[in-house]
Order: structure tokens, then sequence, then C-alpha cells
């Protein structure tokens, strides 16, 4: 019974590969990774050869600027998130063949072969261009290390390479007002050479390859981002970066340069493959590179959220192109985004559901979260959850419906007939009907799942549960037992044929319940094509026990994850005004007696073995004087001499690393210890009195 369209024997599988820069949350979930594995189990099921790809993305500045915001080094931030990204999604049950990571050996050294495989064909345009430089920090800004205005959508806080509101990829030299993430300053320019990837050279391809090629492929939400980038026409894009964390460029010229994560992190599908290749003893050319025939090409699909469409639209396949040995993706069913109770999920505000919380406090329930996500996925636009949802959902549907069919006609078939399948020898046209609708459903699951429909495949499989539920409380055989118990087997009969049924259509969906069932109607696991089956328990099989799917979901469990939320709320609330408490009062005498005055920093200098401290001589216009100051991670040395100050000149004088230091400057501090001067707004003769 071949039930459905797939086309292709071998599939390669990819999922986004998240950044190693924090925990999971229930978006990442909805976006990249839910999809993917319903997709994947579905084609195992078809006996299909599927290699499913993941790993942890190491490099970029998403690592570097929370290694730097967490006071540690990359690789202790890579080491700390990849080991508990993996373990969440192990205990998940997301089935990766392989959960790599592209700091491994074997992704640098294939990251760094497709480089110079480009640039051996002279794909690149080499080029030396004015980049911006932030000077507090002496480097270059790329990608994430700058935000400003969209030039697109005019929005705040687009990074250098792209504005998430509006999705647009961008060159930080598009930004309107670009600030420095590291100082918070406005950045210089500077001259700097890097190899770009002419997308504008592609365009022509692309528009053949993408825009005809993939019109009725495509989900709409996907194609419509291809094509107005495509219209708004593609520029050259530099493939390296003036960063010391990554994938080095190959090239002697390059020294201390690296590959754009943008270039490396998509190459690691590939090593990933590689690698599950080596440890299984599989060809992993067979699934990237063309085939001699072209019909034995693998199928590739990403999974991916919607912020990643270019990269992998766009970026990635013309690399492949370029490349010429490798297959192309056949579709990248991106997913939009998922809200959490009426607002933005958000990692830096802690506005989430993170997974190895969920795991933790609510273990076994793994169905559960995947069972909700699945129904509220962001397929055509974005969708929210929402813990009464959650609790909603799990208690009216996977409780009430599902999980009671299931568990009734497995007691009632113990309680009458010590847990035998008995034979079906009275049917009616009510039964007949079931049997038909028993043919019909998988048919149409698999029509959904194939065109990543999710949404609508879930809710036909409970469709069925519903058909199963609906019908043995319409037979009441409790009631029937008393007086038909003939008609009562075949009840139970056809009722556990839906089950059966119930269990191969649930693997996709809700794996671990699947097994359970499995275990509980005594049957092996059963491939997709025996779905429809009204004989897959013959009259005789013995069951074995009985037990509960699901439970109900509290009104204080849901009460204390919305309380944990809130918590959250609060804590930002006062991270974000934390302005230090007032201090007491003090007298206009005491006042008065601060002698402030005005001056100018004539030369500075670092006070050497120190991180902090910056020797400077300052003109007070009472004299000349060496104050040492805490303030060199914030200002260049060379770039303050000349600026105004505001001393407090007659502070008691200190010494400080061996230099006596008469005075004090006067700084404004943030929340984030960041410095800057108090000054006049206008110049003023030194020695002016502040008061
Ligand atoms: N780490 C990226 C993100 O979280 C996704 C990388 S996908 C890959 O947005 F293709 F580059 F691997
Ligand atoms: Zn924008």
């Amino acid at each position: 019974m071949s039930n459905i369209a797939l086309p292709f024997k071998r599939y390669t599988i990819t999922s986004a590969l998240p950044y190693a820069n924090g925990p999971l949350h229930i978006g990442h979930l909805a976006g990249a990774y839910i999809p993917a594995d319903i997709y994947v189990r579905f084609l195992r099921l078809n006996n299909k050869d599927v290699v499913y790809v993941c790993g942890s993305d190491e490099h970029g500045a998403a690592i570097t600027i929370k290694a730097k915001k967490e006071g540690t080094t990359p690789q202790a931030i890579i080491d700390k998130y990849h080991a508990q990204i993996k373990q969440s999604f192990e205990q998940f049950g997301i089935s990766f063949d392989i959960y790599h990571r592209t700091s491994e050996k074997i992704h640098h050294e294939l990251s760094q072969e497709f480089f110079l495989n480009l640039y051996e064909k002279g794909e690149f345009i080499e080029q030396v261009t004015e980049q911006y430089y932030d000077e507090v920090y002496h480097q270059f800004l790329a990608d994430r290390y700058i935000t400003g205005t969209c030039p697109n959508c005019k929005s705040d806080g687009a990074y250098g390479d792209q504005c998430e509101k509006c999705g647009t990829s961008l060159n930080p030299i598009d930004l309107i007002n670009p600030v420095s993430t590291l100082s918070g300053k406005p950045p210089v320019l500077r001259e700097t050479k890097h190899w770009y990837l002419p997308l504008d050279k592609y365009q022509p391809w692309l528009e053949e390859w993408l825009l005809e090629g993939k019109k009725d492929v495509l989900k709409p939400n996907v194609y419509g981002q291809c094509r107005s980038w495509l219209k708004s026409g593609l520029q050259p894009r530099s493939m390296t970066r003036d960063l010391d964390w990554g994938v080095d460029v190959p090239l002697e010229e390059a020294k201390g340069k690296k590959l754009y994560v943008w270039l490396d992190a998509p190459i690691g599908y590939i090593s990933a493959t590689k690698q599950w290749a080596l440890d299984t003893d599989n060809d992993w050319e067979k699934y990237w590179k063309k085939q001699n025939d072209p019909a034995d090409d693998a199928c590739l699909i990403h999974f991916i959220g919607k912020d990643n469409i270019v990269f992998h639209c766009i970026t990635f396949p013309s690399i492949l192109h370029a490349h010429g040995e490798y297959i192309l993706p056949e579709n990248v069913p991106a997913n939009e985004f998922l809200n959490l109770e009426g607002d933005k999920l958000s990692t830096s505000r802690n506005h989430a559901v993170w997974l190895h919380e969920y795991l933790d406090e609510f273990p076994g329930k793994q169905d559960e979260l995947r069972y909700v996500l699945t129904s509220i996925l962001p397929e055509t636009s974005d969708s929210e959850f929402t813990w009464k949802d959650f609790q909603a959902r799990v208690n009216n549907e996977l409780v009430a419906i599902f999980g009671n069919f299931v568990n009734r006609v497995l007691v009632l078939s113990h309680k009458y007939f010590g847990g035998k399948v008995m034979e079906a020898n009275r049917l009616t046209d009510t039964d007949r009907f079931i049997f038909s609708e028993l043919e019909r459903y998988p048919k149409h699951i698999a029509g959904s799942l194939t065109q990543y429909r999710f949404r609508e495949a879930l809710a036909q499989f409970m469709n069925v549960a519903r058909l199963g539920n609906k019908y043995l409380a319409d037979s009441e055989p409790w009631k029937l037992i008393k007086t038909d118990e003939e008609r009562v087997k075949s009840v139970l009969n056809v009722s556990l044929q839906i089950a059966a049924n119930l269990a191969i259509m649930a693997q996709p969906f809700l794996p671990h319940t699947a097994q359970r069932m499995f275990g509980m109607l005594n049957l092996d696991t059963v491939d997709w094509q025996q779905a429809g089956r009204y004989d897959l328990l013959p009259t005789g099989h013995q069951l074995g026990e009985a037990q509960l799917l699901f439970e109900k979901i509290t009104d204080e469990q849901v009460d204390v994850q919305l309380a944990k939320l809130s918590k959250a709320k609060e804590t930002n609330m006062q991270v974000a005004k934390a302005v230090p408490e007032a201090k007491g009062n003090v007298s206009f005498e005491e006042f008065v007696r601060m002698d402030i005055r005005a001056g100018k920093i004539l030369d500075a200098e670092k006070v050497p073995k120190t991180k902090k401290l910056l020797k400077l001589t300052i003109d007070t216009g009472l004299d000349r004087r060496t104050v040492v100051s805490g303030i060199a991670e914030y200002f260049v040395p060379e770039e303050i001499v000349g600026r105004q100050v505001a001393i407090l000149v007659n502070l008691e004088p200190r010494e400080i690393k061996g230099i006596v230091s008469q005075g004090m400057i006067l700084m404004a501090e943030d929340k984030d210890g960041r410095l800057d001067f108090v000054t006049p707004q206008t110049e003023v003769q030194p020695g002016s009195v502040i008061r």
C-alpha cells in the first residue's frame, strides 16, 4: 500500500545549527527542530535512506560577545553550551543521526577546502575597503559587533550583517548611525582586505534556479523573502573577517583573518555528515554530491527559522553552485517566529520557556510539549505559546480524547476478555465506515507531511483519535456487555485496530507515546506502509498492560510557570532602572569645600601592568598635575589628549602603583560600568570653577 509521494530514495535533512551561546528554548524547537524531526521520522517509517544532521554553531560574534559578557573565553562558552544543548536535544528526543560541532578539526578542514576551491577558481573578488573599526577595542567591527538603524525598515538595533526585524541582509556600511557593540561608540573607518563572494554575478542563476525553479515548492513566506531580495539586487558579500575566533582563512596573505561564520556554519552540515559516515561506515558523498545519474542524487532539505532564509536560499546555494560538485537544496521550509504570552521570546530578557528547565520540571512529558508546539507551529505566520493554552490542549485533547480512548479500549479488553483480541464477526455499516476512514487518513496525513503542513497533519491524526473515541462512546460496550457479548467482541476488535493505527501514525509526532502504545498493544514497531490496515492485531493476540498515556496539567503547574515569567519580567525592570541608592544629605558648607575645576588633558599614557589605569597630565589652570584614573578600558590614551575634564583638585594626594595622584577626574558611570567624561559643553578656561 504505497500511499505517498516521496520521489527520492535518499534524503539529507538538516536543522539549523544553533549557536552554542545559550540554552535552547521553545522558539528554537518550533522553528527548526520539531518540524524536521517529524519529517525525518516519517521518512524513516517509509524506509527511506535518511541522514539527519545538526550540531553547534561555535564561531562568530554570537560566541565571542557572549564570552565577553560572561567574562570568560569563547572556548569555555562553546564547551558549556554545546554540552547542554546536545543533552537537551537527546532528552527531548530529536532524532539526529549526529549532533556535531563546528569547532572540530574535520569541520575547519572542510571549510578551508571550500574556501580554497572557490579561491582557486577565481570566484572571489579581492578588495581593500574601508571598514568600521573600534578604536577603543582595536578591532574591526563586522556582523554583530555593530548595530544601528536598518536602512530598509528604519528600525533600531539592526546588526551589521542583518536586520532581524525585516530580515534584510546588510553590510555594516549600510547601517544608519552605526555604533560599536563593544565600546558603545561610533566607529571610524579603516582599510582592510577581504574576499568577496560575487552574489551579483550569481543573480541570474539564482533567479532561474530559485525564483523560477522553486516557485511551486517553496512555502509562500520563503518565496516572498527570496523574491524581494533578488528584486533589490544582490551585492558581493565578504567571506572573510578580521576576527580572532573562527576558522583561519587558508591564505598566507590573510594571516590572522577568519572565515565569515555564515560561510563555515552551513558547511557544518556537510562536515557533520562526514563525521557520521566515518562513525557508521557510510559514504558521505552519496548524501551531498551530485551522482553520475542525477536520479540517484539525494534530496537536501534545510529546516530553519525565518531569520536564516537568506543564508540558506541565497548564500549557501551560491557557494555550493560555485563549487560545482554538490547538490542544491530541494526545499527550505522555514518557519516564522513563535511568541510567548503576548511578547517576543527573548534570551536576554529571560522571557522564554527553556527546554532544559521544561525537561526537569515536566519529566516524561516530552510528547506533551511536542504536541502543543506542533499544534501551533508558526508555519505561515508568527504564532503564540501560552501556558493556559498548553494546559487546555493537553487536558482537552491528549488526555480527554486520545489518552482516554486508548485507555478505555485496553481496560475493557482486559476486563471482558482477559486482554485477548476477539474476532470481529458482527460488522455493521459503522464498522465499515471506520475501516474506510482508517484507510483514508494515512494518505491524508502523508500528503500534509510531504507538503510541510505539520499542523494540519497533526490535526488529522487527532481526528483519528476522535473517531475512535466517538465510536467507543456511541457503541457503549460497557452497557452492551450485559446483553450482546458477541457485538462487544467486534466493537473492541475495531477499537483496537484503531488504536494500533494510532500507534503507527503517532510515531512521527509523539514518538515516546507511540513506543508506549506498541508496548501496551504488544506489537513490534510497525512502519507507515502498514497504516490503514484493520487486521494489525490478529484474533487471539494477547495485549500488554493498560497504562495511562497522559496526565492532566494542573492549575498549580500553570501558575508556577506564569510566576516564573513574571519574576523574570520584574527582574528585568529592576535591572533596567538599576541606579545606586540615594546618599544622605550633605550641608552646603560641606559641598563648597569641594574645589572642582575645569581642566584639560595634556598627556595620557597607560600605567604599565594594569588594565584599567591611565596616567593623565592635567592643566588645572592652577598648575599641571598628575592624576591616575581608572578609565583605560574605555578610552584610548592618544585620543583623549586635549579633552576637557572636571577635576576635584583638593582631594588628598594618593599613591597609586607608585605614582602620586593629585586629584580626581569626575566621570559618569552607567549601569554596565561604562564611563564617560563630565565636561562643560563649550571650551572654557582651565581653572574655571565648577559648582
Ligand atoms: N547559528 C545560526 C542561528 O542560530 C544558524 C546557523 S544555520 C547554518 O541563527 F546553516 F549555518 F548552520
Ligand atoms: Zn530592517
